[in-house]
C-alpha cells in the first residue's frame, strides 16, 4: 500500500541531506559529543583532550567547590527533582530563597525564577503582553525573544539592530496613547558579542512611554561593577523595568530569572504558561545557583581575571591576522566568511584539540559565517597561548586570510 500521508517529513530529509555532506567519522556541525569533562575549560572529544573555548562558563564556576557542594547537599536534603510546577507542588523554600537573593543582588523589589532562561523570556513577555500591546524588539534578538512574541496576540515591531534612531522612528509611527509598548533588548548579543547602547535605547523608550526589558543572559556576571550586567555598567539599571537573566552561563547552572520593581511581576506565578505548565528547577540546580551568586558577589576579582583573558585572546587573534569583532566582551567572534572554509577551519581546530562554536546557515547567511570563541575566568594564560597556537597553525593550513 502506498503512503498517502503527504510530505510532513520532507523538511527533515533536507537536514539529513545536509548532514550527509560530512564524511562518516569527521566532526559535523551540531553533533559534537563531549565524552568527559576534565575541568571548566577542558573536555574530551573524539578521545582527545580538548580546550573549551566555546562555552558560556564565563566565570568558570561549574567546578567551583562551594557550588558543587551546594548541589550535592541539596540532593541529600531535597532529593533529585521537584516533580511538579512552581504553581503546584514544585515550590521549595530553596526557590523562594534564590528569588530573595536575586532581588537583593539587583537591589530590585521582586524576583521570579524560571526553569530555563528560554522560559524566562517566554513567561515574562508572554505573560505581560496581549492584544492591546506592542512589543518592539531588536532585529538580532535571541530565538527565545522571537518565540516569546510569537505566542502573544500583540503587534510585534522589529527595529534595526542596536539602533536607538530606528527604535525612535518605529515608536514615533505608533498611534499615540492607544497601546502599551514594551521594548525588548539584550545587554550583550550572544553571537557577535556586541554590547547594546542601553543608555540611548532606554532614553528613547522612556521618551515614548515604553516599558523596557533587558535580557542580560550573557552579561550577568560579566559586566558592571557588581556583575549585574550591561544596564548596571551603563548606569541605567534603575530605569529598566524588567531584567531577565539566565543561570546557564556565568551562574554555571540551568534556569532563568526576572527582577523588577513592579510587584505585578510576581503574578506571573499564576499566569505565565511557560512557568505554570512546566516543572520547577531541580533542588541541586537552584542550590548551586544560590552558591554561584554568593561566589560572584564575594569575588569581583573573577571579572578582572576574565577581562585579562579576553585581552590576551583578542590581542593574539588580532596579531595573527584574524578578523575579529570590535567590541570587547567575553564573546570573541572570528569572521571567516565562506561556509566551506569556516567548516574546514572548525574541523581542523577540533582535530588539533580546540573547541569553538561554529556559526553557519541557518544561523547566518552562507558568506557571513564565523567562529565564536568565548573566554572564561578559568582559562589559564597557558591554555589561551595554546589555543592561539592551534588557531595560528589551522589558519595557515586552511588558508584563511584577513
Ligand atoms: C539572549 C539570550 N536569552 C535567553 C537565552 C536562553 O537561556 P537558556 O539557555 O538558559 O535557556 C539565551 C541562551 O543562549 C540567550 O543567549
Amino acid at each position: 500500500m502506498t503512503d498517502k500521508r503527504g510530505d510532513l517529513l520532507d523538511k527533515l530529509k533536507l537536514v539529513e541531506e545536509r548532514r550527509a555532506l560530512f564524511e562518516a567519522g569527521t566532526a559535523s556541525p551540531g553533533s559534537t559529543v563531549i565524552e568527559r569533562v576534565l575541568g571548566p575549560c577542558e573536555v574530551v572529544i573524539g578521545g582527545r583532550p580538548t580546550l573549551m573555548f566555546g562555552s558560556n562558563n564565563y566565570l568558570g564556576l561549574t567546578f567551583d567547590p562551594t557550588v558543587m557542594a551546594a548541589a550535592r547537599d541539596a540532593i541529600v536534603e531535597y532529593g533529585t527533582g521537584t516533580t511538579g510546577s512552581r504553581t503546584a507542588n514544585g515550590t521549595l523554600a530553596l526557590h523562594e530563597a534564590l528569588e530573595r537573593d536575586m532581588a537583593d543582588w539587583f537591589g530590585k523589589q521582586h524576583a521570579l525564577i524560571f526553569s530555563t532562561g528560554y522560559q524566562a523570556n517566554l513567561s515574562v513577555i508572554g505573560g505581560l503582553c496581549g492584544p492591546d500591546d506592542v512589543i518592539l524588539i531588536d532585529s538580532d534578538s535571541h530565538a527565545s525573544i522571537y518565540d516569546a512574541t510569537r505566542q502573544t496576540t500583540s503587534q510585534v515591531v522589529a527595529f534595526r539592530h542596536n539602533s536607538p534612531e530606528s527604535l525612535r522612528k518605529k515608536l514615533e509611527r505608533l498611534p499615540a496613547g492607544q497601546r502599551n509598548r514594551l521594548v525588548v533588548v539584550e545587554g550583550l548579543y550572544s553571537i557577535r558579542g556586541d554590547v547594546a547602547s542601553l543608555r540611548e535605547l532606554v532614553e528613547v523608550a522612556r521618551a515614548y512611554g515604553a516599558y523596557v526589558l533587558v535580557d542580560e543572559a550573557h552579561s550577568l556576571g560579566t559586566f558592571g561593577p557588581t556583575g549585574l550586567g550591561c544596564a548596571e555598567a551603563q548606569g541605567v539599571l534603575d530605569q529598566v523595568d524588567f531584567v531577565v537573566g539566565t543561570f546557564s552561563k556565568s551562574l554555571a547552572g540551568v534556569g532563568g530569572v526576572c527582577v523588577s520593581d513592579h510587584k505585578e511581576v510576581r503574578s506571573l506565578h499564576f499566569l505565565a504558561r511557560a512557568y505554570v505548565f512546566t516543572a520547577s528547577g531541580s533542588p541541586a540546580n537552584v542550590a548551586s545557583v544560590r552558591a554561584a551568586v554568593r561566589v560572584i558577589r564575594k569575588h569581583p576579582e573573577l571579572r578582572d581575571t576574565l577581562w585579562v583573558n579576553i585581552a590576551q585572546l583578542r590581542e593574539g587573534l588580532h596579531k595573527m591576522g584574524y578578523v575579529i569583532g570590535s567590541t570587547e566582551s567575553p564573546i570573541v567572534p572570528i569572521f571567516t566568511g565562506d561556509e566551506a572554509r569556516t567548516i574546514a577551519l572548525w574541523q581542523k581546530l577540533l582535530i588539533e584539540g580546540l573547541y569553538v562554536n561554529l556559526i553557519v546557515p541557518p544561523g547566518c547567511s552562507r558568506d557571513d559565517c564565523l567562529l565564536r570563541a568565548s573566554c572564561s575566568a578559568a582559562h589559564t594564560p597557558q591554555q589561551i597561548a595554546k589555543a592561539l597556537d592551534i588557531l595560528e597553525r589551522a589558519r595557515i593550513d586552511v588558508g584563511v586570510t584577513a
